[in-house]
């Protein structure tokens, strides 16, 4: 398979119902998507998947043969930092950290669509990325910040 992976080409020789979730991590060594649950229900393994939110441990890979996928790592750059991860840091939102990517990534396609959204939108979005560790005040207020900056508010 061919995709794109944080602006860059990459040829995969993979099993077609291989999830795009190993592919990233196992195949190109992207670790910051994480694995939760392989099923669907908690969000760690949030990506881009031509500019919509996904759970790619339920994407095969040949489902994502030639798309555009944007991962923690594609998302901002040390030097260039996206809105969404420039309020987490300044909002501190993390706590144990492993379900913070999967959250970014959903908080930025959220904001990508409605960058006003309100707190029962956020609260509806954001609630179904699980956060065992109930950061879910500081997400919302994070979401809020990182939503002004992209309204240039
Ligand atoms: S690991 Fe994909 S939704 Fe939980
Ligand atoms: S920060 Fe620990 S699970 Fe979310």
């Amino acid at each position: 398979m061919r995709l794109t992976v944080n602006r860059t080409p990459y040829d995969v020789d993979v099993e077609p119902e291989m999830p795009l979730l190993w592919v990233l991590r196992d195949e190109l060594g992207l670790t910051g998507t994480k694995y939760g649950c392989g099923i669907a229900q908690c969000g760690a393994c949030t990506v881009h998947m031509d500019g919509m939110a996904v759970r790619s441990c339920q994407i095969p890979a040949e489902a994502a043969d030639g798309a555009e996928i944007v991962t923690i790592e594609g998302l901002g750059t040390p030097e260039a930092l996206h809105a969404v991860q420039q309020a987490w840091i300044e909002h501190q939102v993390a706590q144990c950290g492993y379900c913070q990517s999967g959250q970014i990534m959903q908080a930025a396609s959220l904001l990508d669509m409605n960058p006003d959204p309100s707190d029962e939108e956020i609260d509806r979005v954001m609630s179904g990325n699980l956060c065992r560790c109930g950061t879910y005040p500081r997400i919302r207020a994070a979401v809020k910040t990182a939503g002004a900056k992209m309204r240039g508010a």
